[in-house]
């Protein structure tokens, strides 16, 4: 079995990652870029989250209308990830948000986990793990085991841009979360960084640099 993988082909979403790649872009528009491509992205990656139906009374009369049968849990990776939370909550304002931490180790490239609050029940929920750079694939890995030790079923992996070795480290470890990017890019630097990708995500949403 292995992952679906679904990269955005839309003239909106490649206009928005153009803005974020520009490294002249500041970090008031490129907080903004990131938040509105999440909330497109978040429109497709819950096209199949099951329904089930509910009786409503509009003003005319009674009808079966469905609402969403489980609960969505988004888990940014902390810290780029939460670039990505508030976009999405506009979609699914009523998803509760679980944190995790993992930094990148900058000469092993491990992920080193430092933080971890996580709502319960999460056997019972749809997650998506949210995090806008796939390099190695290291810190989307961790956290996804992270949360299946914690009996995490329904997982999907939310990320902007990805690099074709994080996609196959995901696909291989984690072949049942499927993987939802904006933009597949060609190749990962020495140093770990996805070519041409964007720059550092934390540093560039925070301003750190
Ligand atoms: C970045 C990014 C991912 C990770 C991706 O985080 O936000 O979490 O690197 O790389 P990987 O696929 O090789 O694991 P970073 O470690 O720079 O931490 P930060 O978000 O706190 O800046
Ligand atoms: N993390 C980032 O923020 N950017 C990359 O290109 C790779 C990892």
């Amino acid at each position: 079995m292995e992952s679906k993988l679904v990269i955005f082909n839309h003239p909106l979403m490649h206009h928005k990652l153009t803005l974020i790649r520009n490294e002249e872009t500041g970090t008031k528009d490129f907080r903004e870029t990131v938040e509105e491509i999440s909330m497109l992205m978040a429109y497709e990656v819950t096209r199949n989250l099951p329904t089930v139906e509910k009786k409503v009374k509009t003003p005319i009369a009674t009808m079966k209308g469905k609402v969403l049968a489980k609960e969505v849990v988004i888990v940014p990776i902390i810290r780029a990830g939460i670039g990505m939370v508030d976009g999405i909550l506009k979609l699914i304002p009523t998803a509760k948000v679980g944190y995790v931490g993992v930094y990148r180790d900058d000469k092993t490239l491990l992920p080193h986990e430092y933080y971890v609050k996580l709502p319960d029940k999460l056997d019972e929920a749809t997650i998506l793990v949210v995090d806008p750079m796939l390099a190695t694939g290291g810190s989307a890995s961790h956290t996804i085991d992270l949360l299946k030790k914690r009996n995490a079923k329904d997982i999907s992996y939310v990320g902007i841009v990805g690099a074709p070795e994080g996609v196959k480290a995901l696909q291989e470890k984690h072949p049942d979360v499927n993987i939802f990017l904006a933009a597949l890019d060609e190749k990962l630097n020495d140093n770990g960084y996805i070519v041409p990708g964007l720059g550092d995500c934390g540093d560039r949403l925070y301003g750190t640099k």
